[in-house]
């Protein structure tokens, strides 16, 4: 006789794979406009009345290059729910990175979503680091896709002669994005020295001089 105990894990084995391989929760009904400012939450958005959808809800424009004026010569236009609320319980989202000549996009994360992208312009070493910290790399053109696994820190640094472009796409309409440098250096509040000159194995100047650095660059990217 199986005992409740065994029925209880067989009963959890069943239900993880299609919880684990899903992106954001499939819609309900056709369409589902986040409305910004409703009061209740949910998880993502409720929707707007539908008497108040109009055509312009399914539309984003990211056709503008970003201001690239800032410390790491990058732009990221977002086109998340928040941006763009359109995409509510659709499960995808769109960004446009611009990266000036040198410029880069650091390392960061997405928690919550895989990332495929399509080069528009330019030429951009793209980096991707495994939990295992292994390094895959390659530099990649115009007409070129790049997939991100969700979780993994990557980057894409502009190493031509011209500006570049690439459009990312997302299997959720709320990714998350998480540098490694502000998840260290620039939280509120700040991280206390000794975890950072511990796991460093460096002085205090050094975290110091880090941390100056990281929260007085204009960073070109509003994490959400
Ligand atoms: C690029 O990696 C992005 O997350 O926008
Ligand atoms: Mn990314």
């Amino acid at each position: 006789m199986i005992s409740s105990r065994l029925l209880c894990c067989l009963t959890a084995l069943l239900i993880l794979p299609s919880s684990s391989n899903a992106a954001d929760p499939d819609p309900l009904q056709d369409i589902c406009i986040a409305d910004l400012d409703a009061k209740i939450s949910v998880n993502g958005f409720p929707c707007k009345s539908e008497t108040e959808v109009t055509s312009d809800d399914f539309f984003f424009d990211l056709s503008e290059e970003g201001n690239l004026s800032n410390a790491f010569g990058r732009a990221v236009t977002e086109g998340n729910v928040h941006e763009f609320p359109g995409v509510n319980t659709q499960g995808i989202s769109t960004n446009r990175v611009d990266l000036a000549v040198g410029g880069i996009n650091p390392p960061h994360l997405h928690p919550r979503s895989s990332e495929s992208s399509i080069v528009i312009r330019g030429t951009v070493l793209v980096g991707i680091i495994t939990t295992d910290n292994v390094f895959y790399s390659k530099v990649v053109t115009a007409g070129m896709l790049f997939l991100i696994p969700r979780g993994l820190v990557h980057f894409q640094l502009n190493v031509g002669k011209e500006n570049v472009l690439f459009f990312p796409s997302f299997n959720s309409q709320l990714p998350g994005t998480q540098f490694v440098h502000s998840s260290l250096f620039n939280t509120t509040p700040p991280i206390p020295n000794e975890v950072l000159t511990k796991t460093f194995l460096v002085g205090d100047e050094v975290i110091n001089a880090i941390k100056a650095a990281i929260t007085s660059a204009q960073l070109g990217h509003r994490p959400k």
